[in-house]
């Protein structure tokens, strides 16, 4: 190779190496003009909470303590049990006795689901297809009548105030319990005009174990057993 040739590599390999930081002082420099640029290392250690999220934490999980407070019944399980709901809202501690306004308005309820379609919402049924339940004999006076058609069902001919009928009805013993013919009895025998006592779970309860699991009555059948109440 040529001479000129040498000593240009050697005045390149001179004039890169110039500007290299070679020094301590040099490297450190532009160490620190780097770190310049970073975020600070993360350290350990501890770090204090500002004191004004401390107060807004301690706002808040006070707020939620009264507010579940005030809000839950004491943390009561039964709050949204609809057979007990009533009475834990009442203030009571306890399940209180049912009084009878909260039974009919249960009733009234079930009337709806269960009656209303075929005895209508008025209970004046339909002329010649559904007898009606106002005024009706068979749900006034012994409740055990009553009891034992929805109970059973009722089917074939029968006269109610004067008209005759002969239709089904079917049995509701399988699906409703006590509780609920005695909550429905009692309303159909307190509305539509009706005046008659209420009924107790504990008499559906003893008509169910009397009659057992059995067919539809005829009306003549369910008379022999409950006799209509002289003057009906
Ligand atoms: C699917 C229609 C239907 C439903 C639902 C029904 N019934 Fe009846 N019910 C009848 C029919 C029909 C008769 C008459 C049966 C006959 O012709 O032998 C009757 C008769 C009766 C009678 C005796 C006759 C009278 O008018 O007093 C009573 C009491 C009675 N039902 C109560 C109820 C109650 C309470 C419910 C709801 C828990 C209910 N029924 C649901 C159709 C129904």
């Amino acid at each position: 190779m040529k001479p000129v040739h040498d000593k240009e590599v050697g005045a390149e390999e001179n004039s890169r190496e110039a500007p290299l930081p070679c020094s301590d002082a040099d490297l450190l420099n532009q160490g620190g003009r780097q770190s310049g640029r970073e975020h600070a290392e993360p350290s350990e250690g501890f770090a204090p909470v500002p004191t004004i999220v401390v107060i807004f934490i301690c706002m808040l999980a006070s707020f939620c303590f009264f507010y579940l407070e005030h809000n839950t019944h004491g943390f009561s399980g039964s709050v949204f049990d609809n057979e007990q709901g009533d009475a834990v809202a009442a203030g009571a501690s306890a399940p209180v006795e049912e009084t009878l306004e909260m039974r009919l308005k249960k009733g009234a309820k079930l009337f709806n689901q269960q009656c209303a379609t075929c005895h209508q919402p008025d209970g004046k049924g339909t002329p010649g297809v559904y007898p009606p339940l106002a005024s009706s004999p068979y749900v006034a006076g012994e409740p055990a009548r009553a009891i034992s058609i929805v109970l059973a069902g009722l089917s074939g001919p029968i006269e109610v105030l004067g008209n005759s009928y002969n239709n089904n009805m079917p049995e509701l013993g399988s699906s409703l319990k006590d509780k609920q013919i005695a909550d429905v009895l009692t309303y159909v025998r307190q509305s539509f005009g009706n005046q008659a006592e209420p009924v107790a779970p504990e008499k559906v309860a003893e008509v169910r174990k009397e009659i057992g699991k059995r067919s539809p009555w005829s009306a003549a059948e369910l008379l022999k057993v409950h006799p209509l109440e002289a003057g009906k």
